[in-house]
């Protein structure tokens, strides 16, 4: 091939390929204007006092708050672990109880919700104890509960509470019989609808801890990825330890490691921090 024709060539590709960024940058706004723009129209909206909010540590709402940026920093790690491979369930888990994996999961899925891409919705799937309601001031609201066990459709359950881009599927009361719930035919079938219902999406699912109950284990089978949550003082070595024998490896992101005091902090500002090893 002549130098000319090559040069052409190369040109001919360089002009392509800016014209592909282009209109991949184009997409890009236009999903993010079509999602900036959503109203919730089915979905009941509840106005949660921001204040309120804060008190029960769901801080992400507020931009100056400064473990805002961590969760921020943990969404950017998820979003580079999971976009590219159209991973979009995440379940939260832990090791044990009061490990800070309900606020640790409402946190990341707001702070989700604030990067343009997607929309976010956050379900409690903690069924014997689910704690979402309580930590977003939602009063006793219909949930999951309504949804297994009278067969009200998912639509009538969702909750935006004030926060753009995000939704919360509330447990609805506690379940007897959650293992068995979790690993029926209607629970697979929710999660797919979850699942193809809107593609610019993420799911996170709060759980127990996986020494706690079932529960988590049989709910792993349905998720893309899973998070787990540790509590300095609070999860102990044992507890890693078999965990870690039964976890899925090929799904497991990471941990998040909470209640983390740096030793040149401890007596600084702030009350707690997060450490990520994902
Ligand atoms: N980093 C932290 N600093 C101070 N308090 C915290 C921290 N993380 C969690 N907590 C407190 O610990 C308690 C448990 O938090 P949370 O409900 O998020 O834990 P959990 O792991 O979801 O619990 P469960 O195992 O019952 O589901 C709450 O009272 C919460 O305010
Ligand atoms: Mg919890």
């Amino acid at each position: 091939m002549s130098k000319i024709k090559k040069a052409l060539e190369r040109l001919k590709s360089e002009s392509q390929l800016k014209e592909i960024k282009e209109e991949k940058a184009e997409r890009k706004e236009a999903i993010s204007e079509k999602l900036e723009k959503i109203v919730y129209t089915k979905t009941k909206v509840i106005h949660v006092d921001p204040e309120k909010l804060k008190e029960n540590k769901i801080v992400a709402i507020d931009e100056e708050d400064p473990l805002t940026d961590q969760f921020k920093v943990l969404r950017t790690r998820i979003l580079n672990r999971t976009r590219a491979e159209g991973k979009k369930t995440i379940q939260v888990s832990g090791f044990g109880i009061d490990e800070g994996k309900s606020i640790i999961a409402s946190n990341l899925a707001i702070a989700m919700a604030k990067e343009t891409r997607q929309t976010t919705l956050l379900v409690d799937l903690d069924l014997r104890n689910p704690s979402i309601h309580k930590l977003f001031c939602l009063g006793d609201v219909k949930g999951l509960k309504d949804y297994f066990e009278k067969g009200v459709p998912l639509e009538e359950l969702f909750i935006n509470p004030g926060i753009p881009k995000f939704t919360i599927l509330p447990a609805g009361g506690k379940i007897i019989g959650a293992p068995e719930i979790l690993g029926s035919p209607k629970m697979e079938t929710m999660v797919k609808e979850l699942r193809e219902r809107y593609p610019d999406r993420y799911i996170i699912f709060d759980t127990p801890g996986m020494n706690i109950c079932p529960d988590p284990l049989i709910v792993s089978e349905y998720m893309d990825a899973i998070l787990l949550v540790a509590r300095v003082g609070v999860t102990d070595q044992d507890a890693i330890k078999s965990v870690m024998k039964i976890v899925p490896k090929e799904k497991l992101l990471g941990i998040v490691l909470n209640d983390f005091i740096w030793a040149d902090e401890i007596m600084s500002y702030y009350k707690y921090r997060y450490k990520y090893y994902l």
